[in-house]
């Protein structure tokens, strides 16, 4: 299968059309973005290590019953993936208080959060993806009622198997966020899930092991290479 042309840039990833309109190229840059893309520099071999943590994630979550776009490996930095037509929206499920949770309601950070809580955030750089809910989907036609009702059963679900998998090689998995697309009518889990996407907690040290490390940090060099690759060694997903 061979890239052909670049269809769209974001922040950390370009995706490429191939020969087959149904699939595309998903690659994986060394870039990393905070602040809704205002803050941008690249980490040699992220683009690696987050292309195999996602392969690895995904088809976990696929081998559970998520459906999911991936396709197969497609290089070191890069995978095939279905051609997805993307719902605008960012769904983020929370075990812990943390990030915009506690900047908004002032909670500590750490506290659990039992049922997990559930937020729905349009997918907007320019207004740097504002908080929305289930009435703006149906008002604005950004997702059906019914599909939106999947997507968010399937990020709960998402939760249990991702909370177990992360908590048996010693993390905590505070939150995360996760895309979705439709294909042939039916709802799948798009874009990715990696240490940019999620929170990771040390179980024992409340180490952070994830884009935070960026985040709250104005030097470059702040460990965020050597924890993604932590990451990846306890889940035992090989980076050569
Ligand atoms: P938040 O605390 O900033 O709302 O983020 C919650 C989780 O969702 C966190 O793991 C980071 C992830 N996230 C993204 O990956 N991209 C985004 O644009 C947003 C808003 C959150």
């Amino acid at each position: 299968m061979r890239k052909i042309i670049e269809l769209y840039r974001g922040k950390t990833k370009t995706l490429y059309s191939t020969d087959n309109p149904n699939l595309l190229v998903l690659e994986f840059r060394d870039d990393v973005s905070a602040l809704d893309g205002q803050r941008i520099d690249q980490f040699y071999r992220k683009g690696l290590i987050n292309n195999k943590l996602n392969y690895f994630i995904m088809s976990q979550l696929q081998e559970a019953g998520i459906p999911t776009q991936i396709e197969a490996l497609y290089s070191h930095n890069a995978i095939l993936v279905k051609n997805l037509e993307m719902v605008p929206l960012e769904f983020v499920l929370r075990n812990r208080a943390a990030g915009s949770l506690v900047k908004r309601l002032g909670i500590e950070e750490g506290v659990r959060l039992c049922p997990p809580l559930f937020d729905l955030f349009l997918k907007n750089d320019s207004k740097r993806d504002p908080m929305i809910n289930s009435s703006y989907c149906e008002t604005f036609g950004w997702v059906s009622k019914h599909h939106l009702s999947h997507m968010r059963e399937i990020t709960f679900q998402s939760n249990e198997i991702l909370k177990k998998l992360f908590s048996a090689i010693g993390f905590i998995l505070v939150d995360f966020k996760l895309e979705f697309g439709i294909f042939n009518n039916q709802v799948m889990l798009g874009d990715e899930f990696s240490p940019d996407s999620a929170r990771l907690w040390d179980a024992k040290t409340l180490n952070k092991m994830d884009k935070d490390l960026y985040r709250q940090n104005r030097q470059t060099q702040v460990g965020l290479i050597e924890a993604y690759e932590e990451v990846a060694n306890r889940l035992g997903v090989k980076l050569d």
